[in-house]
C-alpha cells in the first residue's frame, strides 16, 4: 500500500485564450499514492465545488494513454516528470511529501488555451485534414497477405502508428514545432505500399498547413522525442524531410 502525500498545488487559470492567466495554490493533504495525477485533480475539483469555487477545467477522456487528451505541463515537463507516459498515467506515488507541484498547460502559439488547463488543439485536425489519409480508391477488402510486407517496415510503421496527437512534442520544443507529430502521420503511410504512392505530395501538403497555423521549424534538439509519451523516434522527421525534398523535386 502507498503513503499518503500531503503537498502544495500551483495550478494555472486562465478564464479565457485572451485573459491573463495566474497560478493559484491549494494545499493538499493526504492523497493516498495509488491515486492517479487526473484523480488527484477530481477529488481538489470536489472540493472546490464544495466550497462553492470554480473548478479547475482540464481535458480528458480515455484516462488510460490512448486518446492523448490529458495536456498537463507538470513541473516543467508535459505530461509530468516520468518517461513514456501520459499524465493520466502518472500516479501520486512518484511525488514527495512537501513536494510543490507545478501545473500549466501546453504553452504555444499553435495551441491557444481554452481554459485554464484545456488548449485548443485543432491545429492538429487541419494539418490531418491538409494531407493525413490515403484517397486512392483501393476497390474491395484484399486478402490480408495479398501485398507481402516486410517484418521491419510493418514494425517501424506500427511504430509511427503510436502517436497518439497529445501535443507534448510541440509543449516540448522551444521552437513550437510540431514536426515529429507530422513526421509520425507522414511516415506511419510513407512505409506502406497504400500510402507509398501519394506520400511525397501528403508531406508538402501537411508541412506547408504547419506553417500557416504558426508552428515552428525543427533545430534538432530532440526535446520532443525525450517528452514523447509513446517514443516516437524522431528518425521519422528525416523520413518526413526526404519526402518533401522529393515532392519539391517533383515540382
Ligand atoms: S509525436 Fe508523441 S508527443 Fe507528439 S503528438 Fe504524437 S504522441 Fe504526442
Ligand atoms: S486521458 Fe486519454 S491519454 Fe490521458
Amino acid at each position: 500500500m502507498d503513503k499518503n502525500i500531503s503537498f502544495t498545488l500551483k495550478v494555472w487559470r486562465q478564464r479565457g485564450p485572451k485573459e491573463k492567466g495566474h497560478f493559484d495554490s491549494f494545499q493538499m493533504k493526504d492523497i493516498p499514492g495509488d491515486t492517479s495525477f487526473l484523480e488527484m485533480m477530481d477529488i481538489l475539483n470536489e472540493q472546490l465545488v464544495e466550497e462553492g469555487k470554480e473548478p479547475i477545467v482540464f481535458d480528458h477522456d480515455c484516462r488510460e494513454g490512448i486518446c492523448g487528451m490529458c495536456s498537463m505541463y507538470i513541473n516543467g515537463h508535459p505530461h509530468g516528470p516520468a518517461t513514456a507516459v501520459t499524465t493520466c498515467q502518472i500516479y501520486m506515488r512518484r511525488f514527495n511529501d512537501g513536494d510543490t507541484i507545478t501545473v500549466e498547460p501546453w504553452r504555444s502559439a499553435g495551441f491557444p488555451v481554452i481554459r485554464d488547463l484545456m488548449v485548443d488543439r485543432g491545429a492538429y485536425d487541419k494539418i490531418m485534414q491538409a494531407g493525413g489519409y490515403v484517397s486512392i480508391n483501393t476497390g474491395g477488402i484484399p486478402d490480408a497477405n495479398a501485398i507481402p510486407i516486410a517484418k521491419k517496415d510493418a514494425d517501424e510503421a506500427m511504430d509511427a502508428a503510436a502517436c497518439i496527437g497529445c501535443g507534448a512534442c510541440v509543449a516540448a520544443c522551444k521552437n513550437g514545432s510540431a514536426m515529429l507529430f507530422v513526421s509520425a502521420k507522414v511516415s506511419q503511410l510513407a512505409i506502406l505500399p497504400q500510402g507509398k504512392v501519394e506520400a511525397a505530395r501528403r508531406a508538402k501538403a501537411m508541412l506547408s498547413k504547419m506553417d500557416e497555423l504558426g508552428f515552428g521549424n525543427c533545430t534538432n534538439t530532440r526535446a520532443c522525442e525525450a517528452e514523447c509519451p509513446k517514443c516516437v523516434s524522431i528518425s521519422n522527421i528525416a523520413r518526413l524531410n526526404r519526402e518533401f525534398i522529393s515532392a519539391k523535386l517533383k515540382d
